[in-house]
């Protein structure tokens, strides 16, 4: 199936409620349990989030790693806004900030952090090296970095199928986002090329579920 872009920033109002209001447990505990299986190193210090969103992902990270402050940082302010809301809610926000900003050339608090995390950014940016760039702009040098997203069907049943399967009962306009991240996303093999041409050759890309894929790897000390 050929891959169509989707918006890159989510700032309709109805979209960032529905998506805030959305239950995504299921794949956001999935990211947690598959860092911790990729880096099982116990992980202190600083953690950059980037395309936090509504911060689902942020909060779920921060209890499973209790000894790690999080910057999250995302280009919409609607999504920030139920973001914040969240972090209240959750009494994270001496852990937590979130931070307005347009990835390339966002400005954020810490010049490099200790590990860089992401879900669902990469199929919304217009250009995705500019999430390759990022990690290795804001990321230490041997930083684990950790990049799940969404895998593009093969075809449009598929497509179909998946949208039916997982979002029978949400709102319509939760509907037309999955379906079209979906059919902005990217297979595996374009990932690697993606990778190669950011010289973050040691990454790996994995399918971890019918949807979804997950890009590691630390990030490589220069060639002395
Ligand atoms: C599908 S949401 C994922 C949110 C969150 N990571 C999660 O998993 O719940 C993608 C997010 O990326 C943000 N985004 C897209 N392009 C961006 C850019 N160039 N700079 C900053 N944020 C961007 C959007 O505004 C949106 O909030």
């Amino acid at each position: 199936m050929q891959r169509v872009p989707e918006p890159e920033l989510m700032d309709e109002e109805d979209q960032a409620k529905a998506y805030a209001e959305a239950d995504f447990s299921e794949p956001h505990d999935h990211f947690v349990s598959l860092f911790q299986a990729a880096f099982p190193d116990s992980l202190t210090g600083t953690v950059l989030d980037l395309g936090c969103g509504s911060a689902d992902v942020t909060i779920r990270f921060a209890r499973a790693f209790p000894n790690c402050r999080i910057d999250g940082v995302d280009g919409a302010e609607a999504m920030l806004g139920f973001g914040r809301k969240a972090l209240r809610s959750a009494g994270l926000e001496h852990r937590i900030r979130l931070i307005r900003g347009y990835l390339p050339d966002a400005s954020l608090p810490l010049r490099s952090y200790d590990a860089v995390i992401s879900n669902s950014l990469l199929h919304h940016l217009a250009d995705p090296m500019v999430l390759w760039t990022s990690v290795q702009r804001f990321g230490k040098l041997g930083a684990p970095v950790f990049i799940m997203d969404l895998l593009r069907p093969q075809s449009e049943d598929q497509l179909n199928g998946l949208v039916r399967h997982y979002a029978a009962d949400a709102p319509e306009v939760l509907k037309r986002d999955f379906s079209a991240s979906l059919r902005a996303a990217y297979r595996p093999d374009e990932i690697r090329a993606q990778l190669d041409n950011a010289g973050l050759t040691d990454f790996t890309v994995e399918i971890v579920s019918d949807r979804h894929l997950v890009v590691s790897g630390r990030l490589p000390f220069p060639n002395v």
